[in-house]
């Protein structure tokens, strides 16, 4: 979208997470929280974004790339303040302007966008986000008037008698357009309750200015959750899992154990693939169509299994690439392996990756045959066919040859293998 630009506020101190490390930077999911957002404005195509750091927010800062223009909020005067720390940038912009907390991972790309279009088809002078939720307490309520129409937020600190009880709120994203958004930020007031300016505040001046308010209401309260706390954390993780696993069955994979089974949102799964319980998928995992995985299996990151490949308990396995209809069923380790086609990887197997200061590549051949216990310490290659008997120890850069019978601690080539 040509002519939208959005605002990230996350110069909140997040003290409730009574934590050293920015709580924007804590993960959900293995994603820090605020690549949600960044993603979100990514996806629905916002030209410019601007994210609002508070002054001890250098981490977050290092963490952005340069395509997000830091803004510093000097004082962390409320969220009416934070807007306008970036108003030199929207001198010369007569757009909209999308205005996302950095908090919130749980915000869901297409209704933010159906925001963003609402708002430019209506002609909205700003459109903002609400929820009607169950329990509205620490939240701005929605005011409307007797016709229905959006007239003010009140906050929770501020709402008095009926306004308590009004169980729509303001989830806190926001579409304006960009000069009345401005003009207007200059009238609010402090709120001498909190010391703060609340951008929330815009909504009634804009009304007393006959501004056209409009809104849209989500259809599940809890894209709305600002994470505050750890337990607002827990929650979301749990929401956000569920929400990887249900795409992923309803793309063709069985998952038997949902609640049990953890997949990063950057994995990828191939049709009638079976994820057995207690399995951990990690960033950056490519799994072909019709393997098994698990139960208890953990595939950290840079895993490539082809089609047909099953990874059974109490394994593990970290940047390597198993071919098509290699097995690896019991208790075993695989690190920086490249492993070709039908290989058997026996129970107990391990490659030992690691000497102390490199990690190291163990290339095992296409129907390759690894006995049980066996430890390959890499660098080292496995051939074709080979057979490595089991309790086997192959030792460093000892390249056993296509089609040989090796034994022993160290292995030694025994016969060649029976066509
Ligand atoms: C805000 C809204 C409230 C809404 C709720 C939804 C206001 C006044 N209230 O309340 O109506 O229901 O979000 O979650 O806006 N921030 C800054 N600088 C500041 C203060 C805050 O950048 O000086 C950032 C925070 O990092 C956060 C966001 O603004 O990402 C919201 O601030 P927060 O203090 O969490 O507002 P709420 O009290 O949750
Ligand atoms: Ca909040």
């Amino acid at each position: 979208m040509k002519d939208l630009r959005t605002i990230i506020l996350a110069a909140g101190k997040g003290t409730r997470m009574k934590s050293d490390i920015p709580k924007v930077l804590h993960k959900v999911c293995g994603v820090p929280i605020i690549d949600y957002i960044l993603n979100i404005t990514k996806s629905i195509g916002s030209l410019k974004t601007y994210v609002v750091l508070g002054h001890k927010s250098q981490l977050v800062a290092e963490h952005l790339s340069d395509k997000y223009k830091v803004i510093s909020q000097p004082k962390l005067l409320g969220t009416g303040d934070a807007v306008k720390v970036t108003a030199n940038e929207f001198k010369n912009y007569n757009g909209s302007v999308l205005i996302l907390c950095g908090d919130t991972p749980l915000l869901n790309k297409h209704v933010i966008r159906s925001i963003v279009r609402r708002h430019k088809k209506m002609k909205a002078d700003v459109t903002f986000l609400t929820a009607v939720v169950h329990d509205p307490g620490g939240y701005g309520r929605v005011i409307r008037d007797d016709k229905g129409h959006a007239v003010a937020i009140r906050e929770d600190k501020d709402a008095i008698g009926f306004e308590r009880n009004i169980s729509e709120i303001n989830v806190g994203v926001y579409c304006f357009r960009s000069k009345e958004l401005f003009a207007e930020l200059k009238e609010i007031k402090l709120n001498t309750l909190k010391k703060e300016f609340y951008l929330t505040d815009i909504i009634e001046i804009f009304q007393d200015k006959k501004l056209k308010i409009e809104t849209i209401e989500t259809d599940d309260p809890r894209e709305g959750l600002g994470v505050n706390t750890r337990l607002d954390l827990a929650y979301a993780e749990n929401i956000i899992r569920e929400r990887i696993l249900n795409e992923w069955m309803l793309n063709g994979v069985t998952i038997v154990d949902p609640k049990n089974t953890y997949i990063h949102s950057q994995a990828k799964i191939g049709r009638d693939t079976v994820i057995h319980p207690f399995t951990f998928i990690e960033a950056n995992v490519a799994i072909g169509r019709n393997c098994q995985i698990g139960p208890f299996a953990r595939l950290r990151p840079g895993v490539r299994l082809g089609d047909s490949v099953i990874i059974g308990n109490f394994t593990e396995v970290s940047r390597t690439k198993m071919g098509n209809k290699s097995i690896m069923k019991h208790f075993s380790y695989l690190g920086d392996a490249r492993v070709g086609t039908q290989v058997n990887i026996g129970a107990g197997t391990i490659t030992a990756n690691y000497d102390g200061q490199n990690k190291n590549v163990t290339h095992i051949g296409d129907k390759a045959f690894i006995g049980c216990d066996s430890v390959l310490i890499a660098p080292v290659k496995i051939g074709s066919k080979a057979v490595v008997g089991a309790g086997s120890v192959v030792t460093k850069k000892k390249n056993i040859p296509p089609d040989s019978v090796v034994v022993g601690v160290p292995a030694r080539i025994v016969s060649r293998r029976n066509k």
